[in-house]
């Protein structure tokens, strides 16, 4: 019997944090869909940015946010320390990857076993890390994508959770691809938050690559 992660009962609070370094328009999405709803709770969005306008949504929809700019702090590490002790005092039990630009530490990760998760604009394995809708114009891909995983200490490796597909055979330019795939984005992301909030999502005892989803 394999264990829920960091699950809660649909009526308790699930408080989760948002990490985001753009335009925020996955965290929008959260706050429009997620937040406030099913016990699951914005308490928290940080950013490496600033001027990030995710902050601005953050604020507007009077959530706490706080900014760590890694040339404020000694190292990553100590950036990462001092992010994790913010999500902690906030009470987070999921952390979002919702655009944040910066790779996170280990010890970062070590504090919230199989509690981060990462949306990535491509059908992962294919074309991790930064430009991936470059990268998969570039190779002449007819299927583009997106995935909602797990985070582990590579880039963009660890366990996928969500994932889909959309067929644009005469797509050129990132921007075209990048309207389709947003919209994935928006449904995609908060439905992984939703169905962890719920203890829907489990590591496969016997296959720890593995992500098992509960009907
Ligand atoms: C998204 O395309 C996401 O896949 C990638 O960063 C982008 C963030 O967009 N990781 P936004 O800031 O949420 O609008």
């Amino acid at each position: 019997m394999s264990r829920p992660l960091r699950s809660a009962p649909v009526s308790a609070q699930f408080p989760i944090a948002v990490l985001a370094s753009g335009a925020g328009s996955n965290l929008q999405a959260l706050l429009d869909t997620v937040h406030g709803h099913d016990g699951i709770e914005i308490v928290a969005v940080g950013s490496n940015v600033p001027a990030a306008p995710a902050l601005a949504r953050a604020a507007a929809a009077g959530v706490p946010t706080a900014v760590f700019p890694l040339a404020e702090h000694a190292d990553r590490a100590a950036r990462d320390t001092a992010l994790a002790d913010w999500i902690d005092e906030r009470g987070a039990r999921l952390v979002v990857l919702a655009g944040y630009m910066q790779l996170l530490t280990p010890g970062f990760l070590s504090r919230y076993p199989h509690a981060v998760v990462n949306v990535h604009p491509a059908l992962l394995p294919a074309f991790p890390g930064l430009g991936a809708v470059e990268q998969a114009l570039v190779h002449g891909v007819r299927v583009f994508g997106v995935t909602v995983h797990f985070v582990d200490e590579g880039v963009d490796t660890g366990p996928i959770i969500l994932q889909r597909a959309v067929e644009l055979p005469h797509a050129r330019t990132p921007e075209e691809v990048f309207e389709r795939l947003h919209a994935i984005e928006h449904e995609l992301l908060p439905e992984a938050v939703r169905l962890i909030a719920r203890g829907a999502v489990r590591i496969d005892p016997a296959d720890p690559r593995r992500v098992l989803l509960d009907p």
